[in-house]
């Protein structure tokens, strides 16, 4: 099916458009020139996108419940450029490792406002977190609050901490981004919260301020995230809920994801009618604050027809494995003819030695041909995030695209990046 100008702008970043030579325009940039300057494959972000998002979680959640916050769900796209941008707009940061925590804090996030969460903390990332001043250690199991009870108590300062909850419920997506059931590798299950409740209210070093649950990632549907804020209010009463990330986002022009605004509100009113209108309310999108910012751009290397028809491109599951992990869908288009009727039915592939490197099964393209450059929209979050070296490709760049300019943040790997790390 051949992508109109309104689809586009459905899973496109904002401000994308077809310019006067036809081309595909991210950010005020043409993205077939990018490619001639900076080369493919590249990660092409529209910042103006990203910092708008930012501000319709922040307006959405504020207008409704003064007492909260907005926490970038900094694995989604854990890119210093990125980090920076979502810390000018106002956004506190949810990071899940040393990694993320460090990334963050040199970006520019206080380090009060940051969460340290992870269902497997080491003592080293949480003595970083304690040291770095911390706000919230989002504890996940019983060693882990005993090892943080450890070592807080070896300092002066209490840490306040938020224990995870796996609330039984479950959104409809793929299972290995499920995260709210019983049997998990995440949280406390009900059945022992109050028990890490108790003991959390006989500790010296920490304090026990509120709860976290985030049941899943890319939902369309609100009422499980209705029916966690419902269960987690069994619990008792505290100051902070933490309600996780999980908003879809759109990949192709079929899916509709409720607004920003629909999820928001949703959530509000659960939490107003369930913990009581006077709580801390906290929400840490990661995918739909990120994932439609960016466009992935190719190169198309070769083409071959046999039973199909096999486009194959200069990336792959290097650079997005999500097609790979969870049969995600994307949409592409070729950029110099952006709105051209697809004539062949392809498989967009990647230039890996696996048979299952498809980035795209069965897109409408049109005359596909070596040279040209092909996009595909809603790469943002977790592409880079989960990019790697398979068959040795150094990795892409991310380019920010703002205005017409366009600004390079993070080079494209070399070869000599590859060997970096080798001592011998
Ligand atoms: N908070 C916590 C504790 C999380 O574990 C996650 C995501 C988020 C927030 C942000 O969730 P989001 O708003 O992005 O749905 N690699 C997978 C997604 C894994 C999500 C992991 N946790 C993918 O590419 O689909």
């Amino acid at each position: 099916m051949a992508l109109t100008a309104s689809d586009l702008l459905n899973v496109f970043p904002a401000g994308t458009r077809v310019n006067d030579r036809g081309r595909l325009e991210i950010g005020g940039c043409d993205a077939v020139e990018l490619v001639s300057e900076h080369g493919s494959p590249a990660y092409v972000v529209a910042e103006q996108d990203l910092r708008s998002r930012a501000r319709a979680f922040l307006d959405a959640l504020s207008s409704r419940h003064q007492e909260s916050d907005v926490l970038f769900g900094s694995k989604a796209f854990p890119c210093t450029a990125v980090y920076r941008v979502l810390a000018e707009e106002g956004l506190a940061c949810d990071v899940a490792s040393g990694g993320e925590l460090r990334l963050a804090l040199r970006a520019g996030f206080d380090p009060e406002r940051t969460y340290l969460h992870g269902n497997a903390k080491s003592e080293t990332e949480l003595r970083d977190a304690l040291e770095a001043g911390v706000g919230h250690v989002v504890l996940d199991s019983f060693d882990d609050l005993e090892r943080l009870e450890r070592l807080a108590a070896e300092g002066s300062a209490v840490q306040r901490v938020l224990i995870r909850v796996t609330p039984g419920g479950t959104g409809d997506t793929h299972h290995a981004i499920s995260t709210g059931q019983a049997d998990s590798k995440f949280g406390f299950s009900m059945a022992e919260a109050p028990e890490a409740i108790a003991r959390l209210g006989r500790s010296s070093s920490l304090e026990l301020v509120g709860l976290h649950c985030h049941i899943g990632s890319q939902l369309f549907d609100l009422e499980p995230f209705r029916a966690a804020v419902r269960t987690i209010s069994e619990l008792g009463e505290f100051q902070v809920y933490n309600l996780g990330g999980g908003l879809g986002a759109a990949y192709t022009a079929a899916q509709h994801p409720p607004s920003v605004e629909e999820y928001v509100k949703a959530i509000v009113e659960a939490a107003h009618e369930w913990l009581g209108p006077d709580k801390r309310l906290l929400i840490e999108p990661g995918r739909a604050l990120v994932a439609n910012s960016t466009v992935t751009l190719y190169t198309v290397e070769t083409v071959k027809r046999n039973v199909s028809t096999w486009v194959a491109v200069d990336g792959g599951m290097s650079d997005n494995l999500r097609p790979m992990l969870y049969g995600s869908i994307y949409e592409a288009v070729i950029a110099d003819r952006p709105l051209a009727a697809g004539t062949e039915r392809c498989h967009l592939v990647g230039k890996h030695c696996e048979s299952g490197d498809v980035i795209v099964r069965d897109v409408m393209l049109c005359d596909p041909a070596p040279g040209d450059v092909v996009a595909t929209p809603a790469t943002g979050a977790y592409g880079f995030a989960m990019a790697n070296n398979y068959n040795s490709v150094p990795r892409p760049p991310v380019i920010f695209c703002s205005q017409g300019e366009a600004r390079v943040v993070v080079r494209r790997e070399t070869y000599d990046d590859l060997v970096a790390r080798d001592l011998e």
